[in-house]
């Protein structure tokens, strides 16, 4: 595994860098394989990349949207019309401004009880790279790309320190709870299983608490690793850390 980290003064430059990543995966793993299946990030760092990303898109008018599958790293466990949710957050910073069918974007269902949307989530993402990706029954699905964001207390899509999510190591999706005075609780997350097994992981971090953990992640991940959940992620081929100062 590649690790690469970029700096940034600023959280429009990181977002620029970050748009042009995301589409030279999306043009290469579709020249490669014929499709693209992407891992969006929640929050509000990455707000400003999907907007370039969508910007990008309408300039350009060459990325195959029709052959890129957008799925989600983790989701609060609020209705989609819910400020708080992130699919809505990309629906207006990024579906909202390019053309993608309708079945290639894949959120994660948030009504009922968390623990049966994730497993919905769980056989979705299994059916999808069985029927859809070639992959054999029941083998780990391989994300070409997963965007993360990081918490101020290390976490990375709904895996919050010392939390049974962040343990599991078989099931591909599960419901998680975030700690006291964090809000939405209740939300649904990838697994550190199918994060890490992706061919490429790129966090997207901005603000100067949020630089030292990855400064401290980078000089030694495995002892950051007990206290940081970001510091458990790997990739198959790339992880790339991009990183605003402000
Ligand atoms: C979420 C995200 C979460 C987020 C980090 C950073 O649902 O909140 O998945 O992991 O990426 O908390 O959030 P900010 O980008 O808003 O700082």
């Amino acid at each position: 595994m590649n690790t690469i980290v970029h700096t940034f003064n600023d959280l429009t430059s990181l977002s620029t860098f970050g748009a042009e990543k995301i589409a030279d995966c999306i043009l290469g793993a579709v020249e490669q394989n014929g499709l693209c299946t992407l891992v969006l990030a929640g929050g509000t760092t990455p707000r400003l990349l999907y907007e370039h990303l969508a910007e990008m898109s309408k300039k350009s008018g060459t990325l195959p949207w029709h052959k890129t599958h957008l799925f989600w790293g983790d989701e609060r466990f609020v209705p989609p019309t819910d400020v708080r949710s992130n699919y809505l957050m990309v629906a207006k910073t990024l579906l909202s401004g390019i053309e993608i069918p309708p079945r290639n974007i894949h959120p994660m269902e948030t009504s009922g009880r968390p623990v049966d949307a994730a497993a919905a989530y769980q056989r979705h993402i299994q059916t999808f790279f069985t029927e859809e990706a070639g992959r054999a029954p029941g083998e780990m699905p391989v994300f070409d790309l997963v965007l993360l964001g990081m918490g101020a207390d290390g976490h990375t899509a709904s895996l919050f320190p010392g939390s049974d999510a962040l343990r599991e190591q078989h099931k591909l999706v599960v419901p998680a709870t975030a700690p006291a005075g964090v809000e939405p609780v209740d939300r649904i997350t990838l697994t550190l299983p199918v994060l890490c097994h992706a061919e490429q992981v790129m966090f997207v971090i901005s603000g100067p608490d949020k630089k030292k953990i990855c400064d401290e992640i980078q000089r030694d991940r495995l002892q950051a690793a007990a206290h940081y959940p970001a510091a458990n992620i790997t990739a198959t081929n790339e992880l790339l850390w991009i990183v605003a100062r402000e």
